[in-house]
């Protein structure tokens, strides 16, 4: 039995203790910085990128409140309280950092050692599959070569993220499960009754989180990529978002113009090749509408130079090769 005790700073026999049955690996009694769930995700970002959190403990969940272990204090994010922390299971440090989870498929990226990472892997319960990535993305369905390496002979898997779920074969589409908080923040800025234009849409990641976390009047998702569209139209399905979201399965360059009306909102997430498309996504922006432009460059001056519309913002959102990122490039008129 684990007791963890929130305590006020300062103020004696405020504290609370809850009981809660957890696995014994090893905890400690430190501070920890105490926040309501509904900021929990932007504060544990903010956490990270001053390196104030402490990763090797779990942050602990009562109530309506999460609270992180800190390796030091900080000011202004929240009320810092003790509390009492679990160890984590230990990530064995050659293979950390060095895979995605998708669904229940472990994803690899390069190891000398790749047949003693599969292993380590396939112990964990929530893993059915090791994969390899065996090459760069490729080709304008941005696909990549993947290899089993352990479990089931598959790449089709059931992902879940930010209420949604997803079917995906993840050597058939792209699908890329570090762009979920992205998903979440552009989904924050839909406001109701938009209209929304997902020009490069995948399975659906974008349109189906979008739709399920906020409340536009539609949704129109256009993916080339047949196989994708198949997987966009069931995962549509599986979310119940058919009332929603219209999937279009054809070329954005032929399918963009011809569309009925404005829009509020332009998701053109293809990073190597967006800016192409961008002259058929201005047409298609309502006044004060916003197009989210994914595109890859060193910097964001870089990423800014060849790009004449009014620029919102822009946000590095993960790194692609060694000196390039992709950012997010918020556009108006
Ligand atoms: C980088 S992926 C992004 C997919 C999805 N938005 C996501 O976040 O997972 C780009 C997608 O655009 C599709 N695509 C590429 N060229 C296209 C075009 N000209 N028209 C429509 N879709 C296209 C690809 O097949 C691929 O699924």
């Amino acid at each position: 039995m684990l007791w963890i005790r929130f305590e006020n700073r300062g103020r004696e026999m405020d504290n609370e203790w809850k009981p809660k049955s957890l696995p014994f690996l090893g905890e400690l009694h430190m501070i920890g910085l105490k926040v309501h769930k509904s900021e929990a995700e932007a504060v544990r970002r903010k956490l990270l990128s001053m390196r104030a959190l402490s990763r090797r403990f779990k942050s602990l969940r009562v109530g309506d409140y999460v609270v992180f272990p800190l390796e030091r204090e900080v000011k202004g994010l929240g009320e810092i309280i003790h509390a009492s922390f679990q160890e984590r299971k230990r990530t064995p440090p050659e293979i950390e950092g060095k895979f995605d989870i998708i669904g229940d498929i472990a994803l690899i990226s390069r190891a000398e050692n790749e047949q003693e990472i599969a292993k380590e892997l396939m112990k964990r319960k929530n893993i059915r599959v090791v994969a390899i990535r065996a090459g760069h993305r490729e080709g304008e369905f941005r696909k990549m070569k993947i290899r089993l390496l352990a479990g089931e002979n598959r790449l089709e898997t059931i992902h879940r993220e930010n209420k949604c779920v997803f079917k995906v074969n993840i050597g058939e589409c792209f699908f890329d499960p570090r762009l979920s908080y992205e998903r979440r923040e552009v989904a924050k800025e839909v406001k109701e009754n938009e209209r929304v234009l997902d020009m490069f849409a995948g399975v659906g990641p974008f349109s189906i989180v979008i739709g399920k976390l906020s409340s536009p009047r539609e949704i129109i998702s256009v993916e080339k990529n047949q196989v994708a569209f198949s997987y966009l139209k069931h995962n549509i399905k599986l979310n119940k978002l058919d009332e929603k979201i219209t999937p279009i399965l054809g070329d954005s360059r032929d399918v963009v113009p011809v569309l009925p009306g404005k829009f509020h909102r332009i998701i053109m997430n293809l990073p190597e090749r967006s800016k192409e498309f961008l002259p058929i996504a201005e047409e298609k922006l309502a006044d004060g509408g916003v197009i989210y432009l994914y595109s890859i460059g060193e910097s964001p001056e870089d990423v800014l130079n060849d790009i004449h519309m009014r620029v919102l913002g822009v946000r590095r959102v993960k790194s692609y090769s060694p000196k390039r990122y992709i950012f997010r490039v918020k556009l108006t008129r």
